[in-house]
C-alpha cells in the first residue's frame, strides 16, 4: 500500500491522545502558593479606584485591600506584595515619608499581618513612590543619581517595614551596594528573621508603563538607565547575582520576564536560591487588552505565559493574574 507511512517505531503524538495522557506527560506545573500578588494601596476608607491601563487592577484604600487579600486567600494565595500611591504633597527629594509614623503603608501591613498572620508579605523598597523627582535614588543638583546618598535611605525604610512586620523586604532601585547595606540595617536593629526578596536583574524597560501610572511615579526628568539594566545584557546579571548572594538576598528576582526568559533560565542555573520572576504590569495589561479586542483568549494566554515564566526557570512568580490563575487552579484541581 503506498499510501502507508514509513514504519515509524517513535510517535510523539501517543503522549498527547488525551488530557489525561498530557497530564502525565506534562514537564512543567504551577501550584498557587509559588505566586505572589502584588496589590496597590492608598490611603483613605472605601477606595476602589481603577487603573486605566491594568485592567482589573486598582488602587484600594485598607478595607478594600483586606477585602482583596481575602478574596484571593480563599482561592489559594498565599503570598503577597503591597506598593504605595502616595499623595503628591507627601513626596519629596529623600522620600522621607517612607518611614513616617503616620505612613499609611505601613499601618496597613501591620493590619494585614495582623489580619492574616498566616500569609507572606512583601514589600517594596525604592525612593519613586515618595520621591518629588520620580526616581528610585536622590538626585543631585546636577541632575545625576548618587547611589551613596541613597543607600542609607533605603536602609531606613526598609527598617520601618520590617518593623511593620514585614516578612520580605523587596528593594527594586538597582543601587549598587544595597543588599549589604539593608541585611546589615535589619540585622543591627534585631530583624534577623526578615527577608530580603532581591530585584537582582532588574532591566530598563518599557514595560513599567501601567505600573507608573498606578502611582503616578514616572520619571520627572531623564529615565532610569543609569541604574536599571540595559535589556541586550545576560552577562551582567549573572554579575548582579553574584553581589547579591554575597551580600545576603534570600530569593533573588529577574523583572520583567517575557522579554527575559533567557536570563531567568541563566540565573537559575548559576544560583541555589530560589528565583523569582516579576510579570510586570505591561506583560500583564498586553494579554487584557489583547483579550479586550478579540486578538487571543486571556486564559489560554494567561496559562502559556505563566507556564513560559516557570519552564524557563522561575521558582515564583509576582504576577496581576495570581487570582485569576488560582481560581482556574482551583476549578480544574478542586
Ligand atoms: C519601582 C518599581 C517599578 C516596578 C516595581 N517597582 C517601576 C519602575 O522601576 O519604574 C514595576 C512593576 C510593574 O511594572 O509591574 N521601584
Amino acid at each position: 500500500m503506498e499510501d502507508m507511512l514509513p514504519f515509524q517505531p517513535s510517535r510523539p503524538r501517543r503522549n498527547r491522545r488525551n488530557a489525561a495522557i498530557r497530564g502525565l506527560a506534562r514537564e512543567t506545573r504551577l501550584h498557587p502558593e509559588q505566586l505572589i500578588y502584588p496589590l496597590f494601596c492608598v490611603d483613605g476608607a472605601g477606595i476602589e479606584d481603577p487603573i486605566g491601563t491594568l485592567p482589573g487592577m486598582a488602587r484600594l484604600s485598607e478595607d478594600k485591600l483586606l477585602a482583596e487579600i481575602e478574596r484571593s486567600w480563599n482561592l489559594g494565595i498565599r503570598n503577597f506584595c503591597l506598593f504605595p500611591a502616595v499623595e503628591e504633597h507627601l513626596k519629596d527629594k529623600t522620600a522621607s515619608h517612607s518611614w513616617a509614623d503616620d505612613n499609611f503603608y505601613l499601618r496597613i501591613a501591620r493590619n494585614v499581618k495582623e489580619r492574616f498572620p498566616e500569609c507572606s508579605l512583601m514589600s517594596d523598597v525604592a525612593m519613586d513612590p515618595y520621591s518629588s523627582d520620580g526616581h528610585d535614588g536622590v538626585v543631585t543638583e546636577e541632575g545625576r543619581i548618587d547611589n551613596e546618598a541613597t543607600l542609607p535611605i533605603l536602609a531606613r525604610m526598609s527598617v520601618a517595614q520590617a518593623q511593620a512586620g514585614f516578612d520580605w523586604i523587596g528593594p527594586s532601585d538597582m543601587m549598587d551596594g544595597r543588599i549589604g547595606v539593608i541585611r546589615e540595617a535589619l540585622d543591627e536593629n534585631g530583624y534577623h528573621e526578615t527577608g530580603i526578596l532581591a530585584y537582582t536583574a532588574k532591566y530598563a524597560s518599557a514595560f513599567y508603563g501601567p505600573f507608573r501610572d498606578a502611582l503616578d511615579s514616572a520619571p520627572k526628568s531623564g529615565d532610569k538607565k543609569t541604574y536599571q539594566m540595559d535589556p541586550a545584557n545576560v552577562a551582567e546579571a549573572l554579575r548582579e547575582l553574584e553581589f547579591d548572594e554575597m551580600e545576603g538576598a534570600d530569593i533573588v528576582m529577574v523583572k520583567p520576564a517575557l522579554a527575559y526568559l533567557d536570563v531567568i533560565r541563566a540565573v537559575k542555573e548559576h544560583t541555589a536560591l530560589p528565583v523569582a520572576a516579576y510579570n510586570v504590569s505591561g506583560e500583564y495589561a498586553l494579554v487584557k487588552a489583547g483579550a479586550a479586542a478579540g486578538f487571543l483568549d486571556a486564559e489560554a494566554g494567561m496559562l502559556e505565559v505563566l507556564g513560559a515564566i516557570r519552564r524557563a526557570g522561575a521558582d515564583i512568580i509576582l504576577t496581576y493574574f495570581a487570582p485569576d490563575y488560582a481560581a482556574w487552579y482551583k476549578a480544574q484541581h478542586g
